[in-house]
């Protein structure tokens, strides 16, 4: 890898924008470790977009940098494809978990399942156990990657293949699956026979926390599963990303807390 770079501006990442919109994933990818070289990571939740992700980053830089957020409420299922997913491709899984000290506090007033209660409750839990993690995560990163998909949810309608993470001014987010289907990431997987997480073959499109993921039935939204007790698609993030509204860009979640 040859060095870092300087500092992007906002007329590059303009201009970088939409240049890639009509390429493909792996050109989007391709750029983000050519500009920001160590200075990038994959944010993964093991979901399949992210397991085709780190696939094809893998093709390009074997070295490519990965970290998960550990809520440590997954799914057995998912920690096993972490196993599996290390060992394929000999990963070195940055691991991020909550701290401690938010945690035991949050469930001694609130109760260990506090976020079925109310959905301030919920993000309090996520919060805690994703949003302040991510935000050390990303400290010595200029750029990280995410699984997004434009028609994943209303929420996500109008994401750039790369653009400025309104939540953490100066740094980038690339979104190299923005305009792909969930059938072409499927596609993808089963080309490259890319390990994925066992729930999804029993009905779990979208896998998050266990206690806050359960299966669809056909037919249903994708993202159904989801949080299934709050009924509003828009309340359906957890903070990890901001998106854009029609006044604006704005945590979906600001609407309740
Ligand atoms: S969420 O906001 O509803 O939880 P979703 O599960 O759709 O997000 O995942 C969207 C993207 O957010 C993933 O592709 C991944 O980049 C990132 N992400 C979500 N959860 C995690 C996690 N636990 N650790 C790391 N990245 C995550
Ligand atoms: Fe907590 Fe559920 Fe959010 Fe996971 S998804 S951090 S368990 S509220």
């Amino acid at each position: 890898m040859s060095k870092a770079k300087a500092a992007i501006t906002t007329e590059e990442i303009q201009a970088t924008s939409r240049k890639l919109e009509g390429k493909t994933p792996q050109d989007v990818l391709e750029w983000g470790l050519e500009r920001f070289q160590s200075k990038i990571a994959l944010s993964s939740s093991f979901g399949a977009e992210d397991v085709a992700l780190i696939d094809m980053m893998w093709r390009i830089d074997p070295k490519a940098r990965v970290f998960t957020l550990d809520t440590l409420r997954l799914p057995t299922e998912t920690y096993t494809l972490m196993d599996q997913i290390r060992l394929r491709y000999g990963i070195d899984l940055e691991v991020y978990y909550p701290d401690m000290n938010k945690v035991r506090p949050m469930v001694e007033e609130h109760g260990f399942n506090l976020f079925y209660k109310s959905l301030d409750m919920r993000h309090l839990c996520c919060d805690v156990r994703k949003v302040e993690p991510v935000e050390r995560a990303l400290k010595d990163l200029d750029a990280w990657t995410t699984g997004l998909r434009r028609d994943q949810a209303p929420t996500r309608a109008n994401i750039g293949k790369v653009e400025p993470d309104e939540a953490h001014p100066g740094k980038v987010k690339l979104n190299p699956l923005a305009a792909w289907t969930s059938d072409q990431v499927w596609a993808y997987i089963r080309q490259n026979q890319v390990p994925y997480n066992e729930l999804h073959d029993k009905n779990y499109p979208s896998i998050g926390c266990g206690p806050c993921t359960r299966a669809v039935v056909p037919g249903e939204d994708p993202r159904a599963g989801r949080w299934w007790w709050e009924l509003d698609p828009n309340s359906k993030e957890c903070g990890l990303h901001v998106v854009q509204a029609a006044e604006g860009p704005r945590l979906v979640r600001s609407k309740s807390s």
